[in-house]
C-alpha cells in the first residue's frame, strides 16, 4: 500500500474546514452529489462543484440538477462526447487547470465513469487527497468502461467510500482494506427520501396502461452497439406481456437511427429519459423495471418493484437476493419480467439513507 505520507496533507485539524471539490460529468453522478452536496451545505467546509460537460442534453443534465435541487455547477469544462480516450484525455487536463487554480484540499469523485477517472487521475497526479464516492464495485468484466474506471479509481484513491459489505470485501481482496469505510449508498439516501415525497401519478407517454406497465431503459455499449444484439432486446421488450414504456439514453437513440433499429413497437412506449422525481414516480406506479443501469436495478429493489438486467452479471449482487433483480443477458424469458408481486424480504444492503453524512464525517476524519 502507498504510505499516506507521500501525499501531500493540508494543515488542519478536522474540526476546521476544508475546501472540497467534487467532480461530476455523467447523469447517474448528479444523483449521487445531491445528498453528498446537501450534507456539505450543512458543514463547515468549502464545497466546490466541477461539471466536467460529459453530459449536457437538458434532460441529461439540467433536468437532473432542477429536480434535485442541487445548485449549479461553479465550474462547466463542457467536454461533451468523444471516444474513451479523447473524452477522458481532454478532461483530464482541463480538470488539472482547475485543480492548480482551486486548490482544493480534497478532491470526491463519484461512481464509474470518464469524469471518474479524469477526475481521480487529475488529482493523484498533483497529489490532492482523494475520496471515491461508491468504491469497490466490481463487475469483473474487464472489457466495460465502467469496471476499468473503478478498478483504476479505487486503487489511486486515498479514501474509498464503500457502499455495500460486498464492496469493502472486492477491496480488501484487491489489497485496499486499510484505506476502506463502509458509509453506505448515497442513492438510497436520495431514492429514499425522493419516494417519501412523491405523490400522484406519473407522465406516462399517451396510450401506456397506467396500471400495468414496465419502465425500461438500455443505455450499455454491450447491449446497443452492435445492430443485432440492439434488435434483440428491442424484441424482447415487444414480448414482455404488458405496456413498456423505454426512456430512451440518447445513446440508445443514436445507435437505434444509426444501425437501423426501430425502438417504436407494438406495446414499447418510448420517452425521453426522466427527471429524477418523475422516475421514481413511474417506477413506483410500474409492475416491474427492466435495465441494463445499476442504479435503476437498486431503485427497483428499494422501491419493491421486480427488476430484470439484459446483462451477464451484475455489481449490485444484493438485490439478486429475493427474486428482486434478475439477470436475463440471453434475453430468454421476457414472460417472467412480471413475476410480480413477490413478497420475500428486502434486507437494508444499503444502508439507512444517511450515507452522505457518513461520508461527509469520514473525509473530515480521515484526509483532515
Ligand atoms: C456514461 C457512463 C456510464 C453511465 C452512463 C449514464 C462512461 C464510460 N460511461 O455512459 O457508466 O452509466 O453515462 O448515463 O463514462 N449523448 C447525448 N447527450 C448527452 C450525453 C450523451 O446525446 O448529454 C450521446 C452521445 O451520442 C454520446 C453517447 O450518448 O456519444 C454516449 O455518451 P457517454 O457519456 O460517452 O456515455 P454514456 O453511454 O452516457
Amino acid at each position: 500500500m502507498r504510505p499516506a505520507l507521500l501525499r501531500i496533507r493540508p494543515c488542519f485539524t478536522y474540526d476546521e474546514w476544508v475546501k472540497i471539490l467534487s467532480i461530476v460529468g455523467a447523469r447517474p453522478q448528479f444523483v449521487k452529489l445531491a445528498p453528498v452536496g446537501r450534507a456539505l451545505r450543512s458543514s463547515e467546509h468549502q464545497h466546490v462543484v466541477v461539471h466536467t460537460g460529459q453530459h449536457y442534453d437538458d434532460t441529461m443534465s439540467r433536468n437532473l440538477f432542477r429536480s434535485l435541487d442541487i445548485p449549479d455547477a461553479d465550474v462547466n469544462l463542457d467536454i461533451g462526447s468523444g471516444s474513451h480516450g479523447h473524452q477522458t484525455g481532454r478532461m483530464l487536463g482541463a480538470i488539472e487547470d482547475v485543480l492548480q487554480e482551486q486548490r482544493p484540499d480534497v478532491v470526491l469523485v463519484y461512481g464509474d465513469t470518464n469524469s471518474t477517472l479524469a477526475g481521480t487521475l487529475a488529482a493523484t497526479k498533483l497529489l490532492v487527497p482523494v475520496a471515491h464516492v461508491e468504491a469497490g464495485l466490481r463487475s469483473f468484466d474487464r472489457s466495460m468502461p465502467e469496471e476499468q474506471n473503478r478498478v483504476a479509481s479505487d486503487h489511486l484513491s486515498d479514501l474509498l467510500l464503500a457502499p455495500t459489505a460486498t464492496a469493502v470485501r472486492h477491496l480488501g481482496t484487491e489489497g485496499l482494506g486499510e484505506r476502506t469505510h463502509l458509509v453506505g449508498d448515497v442513492m438510497a439516501d436520495v431514492c429514499l427520501d425522493v419516494a417519501s415525497q412523491v405523490s400522484g401519478l406519473p407522465t406516462l407517454p399517451d396510450g401506456v396502461d397506467a396500471e400495468r406497465y414496465v419502465v425500461a431503459t438500455i443505455h450499455r455499449p454491450s447491449n446497443t452497439d452492435d445492430a443485432q444484439r440492439l434488435e434483440g432486446v428491442v424484441d424482447y421488450l415487444e414480448r414482455v406481456p404488458a405496456d413498456v414504456v423505454l426512456a430512451a439514453h440518447p445513446r440508445l437513440v443514436a445507435r437505434a437511427r444509426e444501425q437501423g433499429v426501430r425502438l417504436e413497437r407494438d406495446g414499447v412506449f418510448v420517452c425521453e429519459p426522466f427527471d429524477y422525481r418523475q422516475l421514481v414516480a413511474a417506477v413506483h406506479g410500474s409492475v416491474a423495471v427492466v435495465t441494463d443501469s445499476g442504479g435503476l436495478q437498486k431503485e427497483a429493489y428499494l422501491l419493491g418493484r421486480p427488476c430484470t438486467t439484459l446483462r451477464a452479471e451484475t455489481e449490485w449482487v444484493e438485490t439478486l437476493e429475493g427474486g428482486w433483480n434478475e439477470l436475463d443477458h440471453g434475453l430468454e424469458r421476457a414472460d417472467s419480467v412480471l413475476r410480480g408481486p413477490l413478497t420475500t424480504a428486502r434486507p437494508d444492503h444499503f444502508g439507512d439513507g444517511r450515507a452522505a453524512q457518513r461520508i461527509v464525517d469520514t473525509v473530515s476524519r480521515e484526509l483532515g
